[in-house]
């Protein structure tokens, strides 16, 4: 077969769309769609580098299954234009299990997994509710109008990992605003380093405080094992990080989406035990923690393309779980539908471990939510509300609600 020169390919290879203004803002970019007719096909990266991009569900399967195609930072290059790191990502910070392979990765992983217990997340998901009822609560007190990001989205699952890790949730402003910074892509390399020294500095000194007087959660119990100070402030902080912004925005696109498709709202409404189903089929539809890039250490044949040792692959989570051939009419939100197998949480050894809890909060923080408002509607028109379109965790910058206040019993 014909296999264009390097600069043949980067002549013709697009660069990552990730522009939504033009269209529905629960949709890919439209350019991503278009290029959607191949499961994996060529990208222009950031530095010039001509890699690949996964759009089909099972190409994209492929290659997070495959431990051919390395996490390693070091390894990847950037889809998108990332100030200060020109030169090249540096390798994954002490503790970061994203950015790791076997046997690296598997060591922290099972020390890991066997805590996310189902004991512990029983008791978090009476937690939950009293946490989510209490945000209802304050957001009802203030309202009738809020901007559910800061009085309901981000307070639900900062609450919750607070529980879960054991972080004082009065010490908030201490990692919520270094977290922010982690995930904003418009931040500089230096600031992002600012805000990760400062985060790994604060659960440091939490994790000295757990040795010396252990707690009932998850960073006590991580000290008993041979896990050193630093990669305890290293894992603590990585699951501050990724347990914050990717439930906060799934929670407030999702409320979104809702809204702006009230015959699957009302069947929420109509049938609360469909929550679960619901949950899945909004994580299909919105995959807000996209994309996901993988470095292949050797050639790799994926979808009867080769793809040669040290190039990178870019899974589009979103093309992936709009690909027609796993869901049908992938473009309607259908709570009714099975959204199994969607790729939201990953797939292969890198799978989220907060999955569990992240779906205990969206089963509960959902239903409460309109329950507790049932004329909950936007408080401005739909085409004002701003998009996170330049971060890696896709959501709403805010989401300005109203409701009738004399409705709420
Ligand atoms: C990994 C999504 C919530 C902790 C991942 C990955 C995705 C993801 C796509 C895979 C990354 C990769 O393969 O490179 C999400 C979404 C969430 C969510 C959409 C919410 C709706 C959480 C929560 C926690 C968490 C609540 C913590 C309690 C982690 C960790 C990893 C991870 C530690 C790394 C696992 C590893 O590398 O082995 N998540 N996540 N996530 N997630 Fe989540």
């Amino acid at each position: 077969p014909y296999e264009p020169t390097a600069a043949e390919a980067a002549e013709s290879a697009p660069t990552l769309p990730t522009d939504r203004r033009s269209g529905c803002p629960f949709d890919p970019p439209a350019e991503l769609t278009a290029l959607a007719d191949r499961p994996l096909r060529r990208l222009r990266y950031a530095d010039g580098h001509v890699g690949w991009l996964a759009t089909g569900h099972a190409a994209a399967r492929a290659v997070l299954a495959d431990p051919r195609f390395s996490s390693r930072y070091e390894l990847m290059h950037s889809p998108i234009p990332m100030a200060g790191l020109e030169e090249g990502l540096p390798p994954a910070q002490t503790g970061d299990i994203i950015g790791l392979d076997a046997p690296e990765h598997t060591r922290y992983r099972r020390l890991l997994t066997g805590r996310f217990t189902v004991r512990r997340m029983r008791q978090l998901t009476e937690r939950v509710q009293e946490l989510t009822a209490e945000c209802l609560d304050a957001m009802e007190q203030a309202g009738p109008t809020a901007d559910l990001v800061t009085a309901f989205a981000q307070p639900v699952p900062a609450l919750m990992i607070c529980e879960l890790l054991g972080v004082p949730y009065a010490e908030r402003e201490r990692f919520q605003s270094r977290v922010a910074t982690l995930f904003d892509q418009t931040a500089d390399e230096q600031a992002k380093g600012e805000a990760y020294t400062g985060l790994l500095l604060y659960v440091r000194e939490l994790v000295v405080a757990k040795r010396a007087e252990p707690t009932d959660d998850l960073l006590s119990d991580l000290t008993t094992t041979d896990l050193t100070d630093e990669e305890l402030a290293g894992i603590g902080g990585v699951l501050l990080a990724a347990g914050l912004d990717t439930t906060a925005n799934m929670l407030a696109l999702g409320t979104y989406a809702l809204l702006s498709n009230p015959d699957q709202l009302d069947a929420l409404r109509a049938d609360p035990g469909l929550a679960g189903q619901a949950v899945e089929e909004l994580l299909r539809y919105l995959s807000v923690a996209d994309p996901i890039p993988r470095a292949a250490l050797e050639d790799v044949e994926v979808a009867g393309v080769l793809v040669k040792a040290g190039e990178t692959v870019t899974v589009s989570v979103q093309a992936a779980d709009r690909d027609p051939d796993k869901f049908p009419d992938p473009d309607r939100l259908d709570l009714h539908r099975s959204a199994t197998g969607h790729l939201a949480f990953g797939h292969g050894a890198h799978q989220c471990l907060g999955q569990q809890l992240a779906r205990v909060e969206m089963t509960v923080a959902f239903p409460a939510l309109f329950a507790r408002f049932p004329t909950l509607r936007l408080a401005v028109p739909p085409e004002e509300v701003p998009l996170r379109d330049r971060a890696n965790i896709y959501g709403v910058i805010s989401l300005p609600v109203t409701w009738e206040q004399e409705e709420v019993a």
